[in-house]
């Protein structure tokens, strides 16, 4: 999507002098060090492409698009901690690298930080961004509780699975569009149509991110490969396998209910069996599934034809992502 590269430099120009030093160095320095880690920044570019095609300048949001921001790499300091990663973005995670009580601080200090941002807006503005971003905020908090809480569960049904990743993960991609379409200045139906299209993209990219964590190639996703597997997290693929037959979800049940030593046996045997059991095709089917129910939302939007095939096109490319 031709548009992206546009909003992309314009937000990296725009964070380059955004994140000043400052002391105490211990506080700010790992605060620098994640967003200069980079990632793809999609929530941003989302932020802005959404305020362009409601009709406004999309510099106008570029401080909304960098709150957006800095939560997400808030929520991924925090999360790397709950998830024991030692890997993001390629690079050592924040408590790796200094250690936990530091991600902790740094993290609480990045979500003030883009809590700032909105106070670049006027005060009617200022009102519906923060209402959102807070209602977003709280809910994704509730998504991180239920990850954790189905680590040690045996039973989760595919239902909590779709609530908590909507929680933690795809109501962050549709506040970001929305949020992009307040500062437009977009109508009701506009922004309600606008936060479908992105909660629904988000769901499938949370599904793949899912597939990415055991399928996908390390090198290129920055991640430790298996993670959710050594953390026995329920995801699609999991819930799906232990629908295929009672031998399967034996096994899968009693590697899940054990820590052992060697992780990579039990990370080969479960992507084996995400394989032979059809979790994996279905995961992707899943996927595809939630990028057309998103596509339905463009119907009802106002919107120039060419831009919804724009916003179609970001969907189909989202869901090949590698990274
Ligand atoms: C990672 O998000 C966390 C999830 C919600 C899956 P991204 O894959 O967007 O991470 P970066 O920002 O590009 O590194
Ligand atoms: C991330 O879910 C959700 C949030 C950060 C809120 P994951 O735990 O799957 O994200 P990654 O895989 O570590 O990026
Ligand atoms: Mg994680
Ligand atoms: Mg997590
Ligand atoms: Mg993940």
């Amino acid at each position: 999507m031709k548009e992206l590269e546009k909003y992309h430099q314009a937000f990296e120009k725009y964070l380059e002098n955004a994140i000043t030093d400052k002391e105490p160095r211990q506080l700010y320095e790992p605060i620098q060090y994640i967003i200069n880690l980079k990632g793809k920044r999609l929530r941003p570019m989302l932020t802005l492409l959404s305020c362009d095609f409601f009709g406004k300048d999309f510099n106008a949001a570029l401080p909304a698009a960098l709150a957006v921001e800095l939560f997400h790499n808030f929520s991924l300091m925090h999360d790397d901690i709950m998830d024991n990663a030692p890997l993001r973005r390629g690079n050592q995670t924040v408590h790796e690298k200094w250690d936990r009580n530091t991600g902790i601080l740094s993290g609480d200090a990045m979500l003030i930080l883009a809590y700032q941002y909105f106070e670049e807006y006027s005060a009617p503005m200022f009102l519906d961004l923060a209402k959102l971003f807070n209602k977003t905020a709280l809910q994704v908090c509730e998504g991180q509780q239920h990850d954790m809480d189905f680590e040690t569960r045996d039973v989760v049904s595919i239902d909590e699975y779709i609530n908590m990743i909507n929680c933690k993960t795809a109501v962050l991609l549709g506040a970001a569009m929305q949020i992009g379409a307040i500062v437009a200045g977009a109508g009701e139906s506009c922004k309600e149509n606008i936060y479908e299209f992105g909660r629904n993209l988000g769901i499938a990219f949370q599904l793949q991110d899912d597939y990415l964590d055991v399928f996908g190639n390390p090198e290129a996703f920055g991640k430790q490969q298996g993670g959710d597997i050594i953390s026995n997290k329920k995801t699609f693929l999991y819930i799906t396998a232990l629908q295929e037959s009672n031998e399967v979800k034996k096994e899968l049940r009693q590697l899940y209910n054990t820590s052992p030593k060697d992780a990579n046996q039990k990370i080969a045997r479960v992507q084996a069996l995400f394989q032979t059991s059809g979790a994996a095709d279905a995961t992707l089917r899943e996927t595809e599934k939630y990028t057309h129910k998103a596509n339905g939302f463009l119907e009802k939007l106002s919107l120039d034809e060419n831009k919804k095939a724009s916003l179609k096109e970001f969907g189909k490319w989202l869901m090949k992502r590698t990274v």
